[in-house]
């Protein structure tokens, strides 16, 4: 079975998880859970990022200790994981002994390379970003205060400073970049990567001097070792390494980190340099995604515009929240959030496209066919024109999925959606009930097989609804994986099917 490493980025414990944390893990699960449907074994890890000064200012500002925070926050996190029914194999923390070792291990190797000196820093930092940025780089607000490329705050920093040699990487990156056009996705990003290491690239500090809530550098107690350097460590101390026996020899390289546009430079320049320091292996991809908006602004606590994805998903459901933010924007692009946006595409796709097709048709099955799968009789070219567009569309469709064209997936998928439902309409079963039951049974046949190839594509997107339609259709749980699609596991006409429900009742508009 072939392997595959997904990771999204591990969020700050400096407050509680937002939507722009619940878009990333959801498109993450939704690439996981296709990933397996294709019968590959995956290994998809989320988690927490809770060293920093960002972190112990907010503990302090609320009379805990850091950990304290990190404990309750990574909770939060954790449980909206499960919220959103994301199938995570694992939950990183980087404040878990496995990670520390790991950190001071990497940390130890790129010594050992001699990529590591102490010297004096003086530059600037944002807190926010937790990062050093050239002069160069800022811009200022009306105030005159500099800005960092995320419009965050800086401040200037003088310090005794661990550097780490980033400028010897300069070319190593650049021929990476050019053996893999693909690294960095969208295209866009990997061109303004480029851009930025062939400016040429400064050694950064990767200390922070009298910082305590972070892995202290080793042999050096007066230094903690630069939040980057420990956060970006988490995808290979997921793996358990130092220990290569297991998990790291099974999926590292990893095959993907999805992280947002804010944090591209940190994963495609430094992560790929560091990981070369310490003669380990570069991951293969990553993908950048655009940020959830409110109302075309970017949803932040100072702005006081956060939506909560616990509150969303009791308010509207689970697939409903999952189904939106796949569906509305292009994967890559930003996108915005809002109540009627959301309450309008789950209507029309959810509740009227499924959701009555399946209902209408699993209904008259249930009443005329003895509650199971109806008789099949000879096919005509409309019915096998319907069928065959699955076959001809599959191959697109994973194509799609591969690009992280997610959106696109999903309207391909609502396009068989759409044809079944006119096919239902023009064919008229509950007419052809008085005049041709033969040719009923063989309509509602071929909307139920239908309902199972279309259920079976959905899975990743809206895994509780798809498992209920497919539990109609009583498909063995062993069935449900891409290569089911095709005629050989067509329905058995006679076979039982469950009474139908709803799968996704109408929202009525609220306020
Ligand atoms: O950056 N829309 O953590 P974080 C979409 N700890 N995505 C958003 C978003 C929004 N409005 N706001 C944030 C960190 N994100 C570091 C990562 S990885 C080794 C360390 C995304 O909690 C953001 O782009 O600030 C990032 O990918 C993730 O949420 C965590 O952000
Ligand atoms: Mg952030």
């Amino acid at each position: 079975m072939e392997n595959f490493f997904i990771s999204t980025a591990i969020s700050y414990t400096n407050g509680p998880p937002h939507m722009g944390h619940a878009y990333e893990v959801i498109a993450a699960d939704v690439i996981a859970r296709f990933k397996r449907l294709e019968g590959k074994n995956v290994f998809f890890v989320t988690g927490t990022d809770e060293h920093g000064l960002k972190v112990q200012q907010k503990a302090n500002k609320l009379n805990i200790s850091p950990q304290a925070l990190a404990d309750q926050m990574s909770e939060n996190f954790i449980k909206m994981g499960q919220a959103l029914n994301c199938s995570n194999n694992d939950f990183i923390r980087t404040s878990e002994e496995r990670h520390k070792k790991a950190v001071k291990e990497i940390w130890l190797r790129m010594r050992k390379k001699g990529d590591i000196y102490l010297d004096d820093y003086s530059g600037w930092y944002s807190l926010r970003d937790e990062a050093f940025y050239q002069e160069s780089e800022l811009t200022k607000d009306n105030l005159g205060n500099f800005l960092s490329p995320n419009n965050t705050p800086v401040e200037w920093v003088e310090e005794k400073s661990y550097f780490f040699r980033l400028s010897e990487y300069e070319d190593k990156l650049l021929n990476l970049y050019k053996e893999n056009d693909n690294f960095l996705q969208p295209k866009s990003r990997m061109n303004e990567v480029r851009n930025f290491v062939q400016t040429g690239l400064k050694d950064i500090s990767i200390s922070r001097k009298g910082l305590e809530w972070g892995i202290e550098v080793p042999d050096d107690k007066d230094h903690s070792i630069y939040v980057w350097v420990d956060a970006l460590t988490n995808y290979i101390s997921a793996l358990q390494w130092p220990d290569t026996k297991n998990l790291y020899n099974d999926f590292w390289p990893g095959d993907l980190h999805l992280v947002g546009k804010d944090i591209i430079r940190f994963h495609a320049v430094f992560w790929p340099a560091f990981l070369l320091s310490a003669g380990l292996e570069i991951p293969k991809q990553i993908f950048a995604h655009g940020f959830i908006l409110n109302k075309g602004e970017k949803m932040s606590k100072s702005l006081g515009n956060i939506e909560d994805p616990m509150s969303l998903v009791k308010t509207f459901g689970v697939d409903q929240l999952r189904y939106f933010l796949m569906r509305e924007t292009p994967f890559g692009s930003d996108g915005n959030y809002s109540d009627e946006l959301l309450i309008n595409r789950v209507n029309a796709d959810l509740s009227n496209d499924l959701g009555n097709l399946s209902q209408r048709c699993l209904t008259m099955v249930k009443k005329n066919c003895n509650q199971s799968i109806p008789q099949k009789n000879e096919l005509n070219k409309i019915d096998l024109d319907l069928l065959n567009s699955v076959d001809l569309k599959k191959s697109n469709i994973t194509h799609l999925m591969e690009n992280f064209q997610i959106n696109s997936y999903i309207s391909e998928v609502f396009e068989l959606i759409s044809n079944t439902n006119k096919y239902f309409s023009d064919q008229k079963p509950w007419d052809l009930k008085k005049l041709d039951e033969n040719r009923m049974n063989t309509v509602l046949w071929v909307t139920c097989e239908m309902l199972r190839r279309v259920g079976i594509l959905l899975q990743p997107v809206i895994p509780s609804g798809s498992s209920k339609l497919l539990d109609f259709l009583c498909i063995d749980i062993n069935h449900r994986l891409i290569d089911f699609l095709s005629n050989d596991f067509a329905l058995n006409p006679g076979d039982p099917i469950k009474d139908p429900e709803i799968i996704f009742p109408k929202i009525d508009l609220i306020k």
